[in-house]
């Protein structure tokens, strides 16, 4: 199960404008989303300190990206926790984003892996899969905070990570209930926002 599913690429470009809109990807990866809305009718660039070669791609951080002209909307999927600064990644965003520009993100809130992830892990046969050093990722909290300064929350929607990421769909039903009960903290968060003029 690739982790840009259907779902999650319908919902990409339902809160993206519509083709032919001018669209920045953060932390594209090999570039595989970047492609996908290319084909799809987007004007792309792919931004990554490991962006693949190629004529849509730039080898570089969201922190220290100088484009020539804003762009209409931003997309990043798991790449934002990675950030080394999300003050300055934020900052970044807002200045090179359009006024009223989409920033539609897919993320990681490492701080909801907590004791009631691991039990719901181990209760469904995942026990210790998470058990990672997280030390150097960005909390989605502080992400938050960064953004909330310069961009107006649209949607804010808990996804079935864990399930995602283990390659479990038969997990992702019992994990959206958990996290509907209150039982488990949702550690996938989709997010969209509309660029602010004024920074708050
Ligand atoms: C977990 S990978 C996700 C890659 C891709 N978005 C995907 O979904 O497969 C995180 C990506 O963020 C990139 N990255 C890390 N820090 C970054 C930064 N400051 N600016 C832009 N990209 C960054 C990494 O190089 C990596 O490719």
């Amino acid at each position: 199960m690739s982790h840009l599913t259907a779902d999650l690429l319908a919902f990409i470009e339902r809160w993206l404008p519509p083709p032919p809109a001018r669209v920045v990807e953060v932390g594209c990866g090999d570039g595989s989303l970047t492609l996908h809305l290319l084909s799809a009718g987007f004007e792309m660039v792919g931004i990554d300190p490991h962006a693949p070669e190629g004529d849509c791609f730039q080898r570089t951080t969201i922190e220290d990206f100088r484009p020539t002209e804003p762009f209409d909307a931003a997309v990043a999927v798991g790449s934002l926790h990675h950030v080394a600064d999300p003050e300055r990644a934020a900052a970044s965003l807002h200045s090179n984003l359009r006024s009223g520009a989409r920033l539609v993100l897919s993320e990681f809130a490492v701080e909801h892996l907590d004791e009631g992830a691991r039990r719901w892990l181990a209760e469904h046969g995942a026990r210790g899969q998470f058990d990672h050093d997280y030390s150097d990722v960005i909390p989605l909290a502080a992400l938050e905070r960064a953004l909330a300064a310069r961009f107006a929350l649209l949607v804010r929607e808990p996804t079935a990570y864990l399930a995602l990421e283990l390659g479990r769909e038969d997990l992702a039903r019992p994990e959206r209930a958990g996290i509907a009960e209150g039982t488990l903290r949702p550690v996938g968060m989709r997010l969209v926002y509309e660029r602010i003029d004024t920074p708050r």
